[in-house]
């Protein structure tokens, strides 16, 4: 008989789940979904060796595991931490995270400029919604800003050195999923940039990926540059039969020109996958096929993901309804987690689509 496979029970924000050892404590968190899960900049799942890097995704460890429940005395990256059995995790339940936080947004921020209004990544940049989130009002920084001088990298990508935090995932991308590298990070410390050797156009047949992996407004598609605000277009699957990649594809249509072309990205920004093999594009489905009649157009795109793109103007585009604030007067919905079907919250007999208004202590009572 094949024996059981052993699961390691972690607890985040109070919601207990068993995940396979191995996993990190940010795809638990993951798993669970909602508000507890932390904010990732660098960390990117099919990127081998991403994360680490610029500590957004910061956590506490409460309790170390159930053999050593010693809390862990400095906030550690849940990108690069894994799960012990038993292990107790506060992601937006510790003060210390949310205060660490803050405090690496105001870091990210003290080189990033503030060109929201003019940048294309705006409205679909995850450093954007973390300012939101997260950022100060004012800035305590009175020195200079870094500048840079200004780099061709090819006529596809448009490189903008002052917005880019220094993730590395592009690097990662022209590594992993391209013939040979042709740019990296040059330099060390407050002199590190992104850069073409020899200022090298990037023209392989993977290297637009560089541009969906960009957390920021650094790495933007050119054919896109300056056409439109994401928020005006309209996003809708589409794939064709291509022999270099996928092919399956997210087409931003404003009536019916195709002004971009990107991969399609799950909940997490991330490339979806299919077949267990993540959906990158190549730069001919990305930058050549900019008509409607090049793809079969399959519906339009639902967003998981609080998005500005979402903001009810295409009736089909599926954005999840915030109910429990209407359910709870209004208040936030900080605490209250969307409860996995696995987690150690949920009674087996309790049926949590079936009771009226938010689960309560009574609902588990079974006096
Ligand atoms: S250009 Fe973008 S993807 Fe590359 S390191 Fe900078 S922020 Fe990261
Ligand atoms: S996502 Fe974990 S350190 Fe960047």
């Amino acid at each position: 008989m094949a024996e059981e496979k052993k699961l390691f029970k972690v607890t985040i924000d109070n919601i207990t789940i068993d995940v396979d050892p191995g996993t990190t404590v940010l795809q638990a968190a993951r798993k669970i979904g909602g508000e507890v899960t932390p904010p990732a900049m660098c960390y990117y799942t099919h990127l081998k060796g991403s994360g680490g890097k610029c500590r957004t995704c910061l956590v506490e460890v409460a309790a170390g595991s159930a053999a050593d429940p010693r809390p862990m005395p400095k906030l550690v990256a849940s990108c690069r931490t894994n799960v012990m059995d038993g292990m107790v995790v506060k992601s937006i339940t510790s003060e210390r995270v949310l205060d660490a936080r803050n405090g690496v947004v105001e870091f990210l921020l003290i080189n990033h400029p503030l060109d929201c209004p003019i940048c294309d990544q705006a409205g679909e940049c995850h450093l954007q919604d973390l300012s939101y989130e997260h950022g100060k009002e004012a800035t305590r920084y009175e020195f200079k800003r870094r500048t840079f001088e200004k780099e061709d990298i090819g006529p596809y990508i448009q490189l903008h050195m002052t917005r880019c935090i220094l993730c590395y995932r592009c690097t990662y991308v022209a590594d992993q999923l391209t013939d040979h590298r042709v740019h990296g990070v040059l330099d060390r410390g407050d002199h590190s940039e992104i850069s073409t050797y020899i200022s090298k156009a990037i023209d392989n047949d993977f290297s637009g990926n560089m541009i969906d992996v960009c957390p920021v407004g650094a790495l933007t598609d050119r054919t896109f540059r300056f056409k439109n605000r994401v928020w005006f277009t309209k996003p809708m699957d589409a794939h064709r039969n291509c022999d270099k990649c996928c092919g399956k594809v997210t087409l931003w249509l404003r009536g019916d020109d195709v002004l971009r072309v990107t991969a399609r990205k799950d909940q997490w920004g991330e490339v979806q996958t299919y077949d267990g093999k993540p959906g990158w594009i190549c730069n001919d489905c990305r930058f050549h096929k900019k008509h409607k009649y090049d793809w079969e157009i399959e519906g339009l795109m639902n967003v998981s993901r609080h998005s500005v793109i979402g903001q009810g103007k295409y009736p089909g585009l599926q954005v999840p309804k915030e109910t429990i604030a209407e359910v709870m007067g209004g208040k936030s919905p900080n605490l209250l987690m969307d409860i996995h079907d696995i987690s150690g919250v949920n009674e087996p007999d309790v049926d949590l689509s079936k009771i009226e208004g938010p689960a309560t202590s009574k609902t588990f009572n079974n006096d």
